[in-house]
Formats: structure tokens, C-alpha cells, sequence
């Protein structure tokens, strides 16, 4: 079954709030043009991509920028070839190709050791390709890390592997299914968010930054390392590279860093979302924000609606979290209380 945007496992992803969080944007806000700071998988684009004319869609990782032109991109492409590729890649037996990059450090750990090999193997495949225009390349791309991540022996991120069990073959090749729109200027960005925030002018602008001190780029080394395929030096059991693109969302500076975004902003409606794990017992998700310090940070800015849902938050079982609460707060720029 080809994927969709959200067929992909993503630590705070608003999939499954993705209807409600678009009403409220719907109903308390205006405007034609839409940013989504901090995309991640970019179902809130998604959502909100058919009620605006403009979209901005930003995050600093490398693999969500390929997949936000794989998925959005108004270009070309040709769709039999790219079937063709995928055929050709179901073909391929583990037995017949040599030992690659993905195979020697995540065979046996992140992937059942053949999956790692044929994973490695198409992964190079799309690189010596010359026959692909960009667009094909970031589809194939994408459909692949769409495709390992089905696979993947963890609990839904990179930071770790499931120790302990027998990984069974899972790898299946399958592509995305890229959008089409008509008439819409779509601007892709793999800029930190406050850069950014600096340069543009927007009707609405989406904030959902992370709450904690775990790092996105660390959870997600693997899908960062296969979609640069520059083939670091990998250390550790989890085979991460040196670090980059470390958050100061995540650091004791993030209150700072949010302030410093929200002051820069040119635009009409600033809507946030947060959660309430400030007093979670586990110290890696605690809030790095609280949540008076966000309500009076946007006050600075305008007039603030606070709405709130109950939510079954996603973790890897570590963390009790009794009654979470996801926020949702809306800022009318210039309003009351200015
Ligand atoms: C809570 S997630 C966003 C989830 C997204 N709304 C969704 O529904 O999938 C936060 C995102 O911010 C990105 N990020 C963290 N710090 C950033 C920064 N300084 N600039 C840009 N993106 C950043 C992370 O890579 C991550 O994808």
C-alpha cells in the first residue's frame, strides 16, 4: 500500500490531534497564508494546505525536508518510473549483494540483518541513479525512509534498538503518495525556526516546538544518516554520528529562545502548541517551558485564547503521565492586550 504523510511513526506528532487543532485555526483565526515552524511529519500543513494559498513548511532536519518536497513539491515527475524502481527494488534477494554501509552498523540491531542489507543497497541505488530529475530523487527518497521505518526494531524513534529479540525480515519498498495542488505557493525550509521566523511575513503562524530535552536529531540519526549518505563514523550501541542541529528548545535556554521567536514574528495570528509534562517524574520529559511562562510571553504580543484536550500521550512505557493535557494557544497579534 503506498504511504501517506502520516503513515510514519514521529515522537509528538499531532496526527491524531490534526483535526482539532485545524478547527481551532479555522474558527479563531484569518488569514490566507500559513507557517508550520517546527513541521515534523507536516500533517498540520496537510490539515491546513486546502484553506490557504500560501504555505510555509520548516524544520531543521535534513530527512523531513526531503520528505516535505517528496510529499509537496508542485514538479514534475514521471510516476511509471518510479514504479518501475520499486519493482525492480522487490526483486532484489539479500543473498546476492555484497555488505554495505547500513547492513555493518544497524544489521542485527535497528533492522533484521537482510532488511539493513537491502536497505543499504537501494539507498545507494537512488544515489548512482542519473536517469531521476529531483523530484523522482526525494520521492524514492522519502518512500524509502517511509518504508524502514516500518521495519525499524524500535519503539518508534533511533535513540535505541529492542535488545534481546530475534528481528524478523520486514522490509517491503513502498512509495509515498505525493500531492498534487493547483495554484498554491508552496516554500520548503530546513532552517532553525528563529532564523527563519526573522525573514518571513505570514497570516498565521504555527508554533509546536519540543518540550523536553530529548534532541530530534539524535531520536532520529538513522533516517538523517541514510537521507545525507555521507557515511559518517558512527559511535556507541546506537551507531549516532557526532552531534548536529541540537535544539536550544531542548536546552535550559529554550524560554529564552522562545521569547527571542515570538518577538521576531511578523504576523497576524501566532498559534502554539505545548503539553503539561512540567511535573512529569522523568527529568528527559519534563516541559523545558512552563506554561505561565508561554501565556506571558505571547501576552506581549496580543489578546490569548487558551484552549485544552485530553490526550494519550505516545512514550516508550518509561513515563507516567496521569492526566496530560495538550494546549493549544492562540495569539491575536496587536490584540487587547498589547
Ligand atoms: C513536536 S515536533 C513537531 C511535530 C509536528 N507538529 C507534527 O505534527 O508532526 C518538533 C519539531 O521541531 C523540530 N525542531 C527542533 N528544534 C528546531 C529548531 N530550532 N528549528 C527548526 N526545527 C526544530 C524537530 O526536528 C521536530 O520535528
Amino acid at each position: 500500500m503506498p504511504y501517506q504523510i502520516w503513515n510514519r511513526r514521529y515522537t509528538g506528532s499531532k496526527y491524531k490531534l490534526s483535526e482539532w487543532i485545524s478547527d481551532l485555526i479555522a474558527k479563531n483565526c484569518e488569514g490566507n497564508s500559513f507557517c508550520d515552524l517546527f513541521a515534523g511529519t507536516a500533517i498540520i500543513s496537510k490539515q491546513m494546505i486546502d484553506n490557504v494559498d500560501e504555505i510555509y513548511i520548516n524544520d531543521f532536519l535534513y530527512s523531513n525536508e526531503v520528505i516535505y518536497k517528496a510529499f509537496f513539491e508542485q514538479s514534475d515527475f514521471d510516476y511509471k518510473k518510479l514504479n518501475d524502481l520499486k519493482k525492480e527494488f522487490s526483486k532484489i534477494q539479500p543473498t546476492e549483494i555484497p555488505e554495505n554501509y547500513v547492513s555493518i552498523n544497524f544489521g542485527n540491531k535497528f533492522f533484521s540483518y537482510n532488511d539493513a542489507l537491502c536497505i543499504g543497497f537501494i539507498r545507494e541505488q537512488i544515489e548512482n541513479n542519473n536517469d531521476l530529475n529531483k523530484k523522482e530523487k526525494n520521492i524514492l527518497l522519502a518512500s524509502l525512509l517511509y518504508s524502514l521505518d516500518r521495519a525499524a526494531n524500535t519503539v518508534g524513534h533511533y535513540d535505541a534498538y529492542i535488545k534481546g529479540k530475534m528481528i524478523s525480515d520486514a522490509f517491503v519498498f513502498d512509495l509515498i503518495t505525493p500531492y498534487n495542488f493547483e495554484n498554491k505557493k508552496v516554500h520548503i525550509s530546513r532552517l532553525d525556526a528563529n532564523e527563519l521566523a526573522k525573514k518571513i511575513s505570514c497570516d498565521i503562524v504555527y508554533i509546536d516546538p519540543p518540550y523536553n530535552s530529548r534532541q530530534y536529531s539524535r531520536f532520529y540519526h538513522i533516517l538523517e544518516n541514510i537521507t545525507k549518505w555521507k557515511k559518517p563514523e558512527l559511535f556507541g550501541t546506537a551507531r549516532k554520528p557526532k552531534a548536529e542541529n541540537m535544539s536550544e528548545y531542548c536546552r535550559n535556554s529554550a524560554t529564552k529562545t522562545f521569547e527571542e521567536l515570538i518577538n521576531s514574528l511578523n504576523c497576524k495570528y501566532i498559534v502554539v502548541s505545548y503539553n503539561n509534562t512540567y511535573n512529569s517524574k522523568s527529568s528527559s520529559s519534563k516541559n523545558k517551558i512552563t506554561l505561565d511562562d508561554i501565556r506571558s510571553i505571547l501576552e506581549s504580543r496580543g489578546s490569548v485564547s487558551i484552549f485544552e484536550k485530553d490526550h494519550q500521550y505516545f512514550n516508550a512505557g518509561k513515563t507516567e503521565l496521569p492526566n496530560h493535557k495538550e494546549l493549544v494557544f492562540i495569539t491575536k497579534v496587536g490584540g487587547q492586550n498589547d
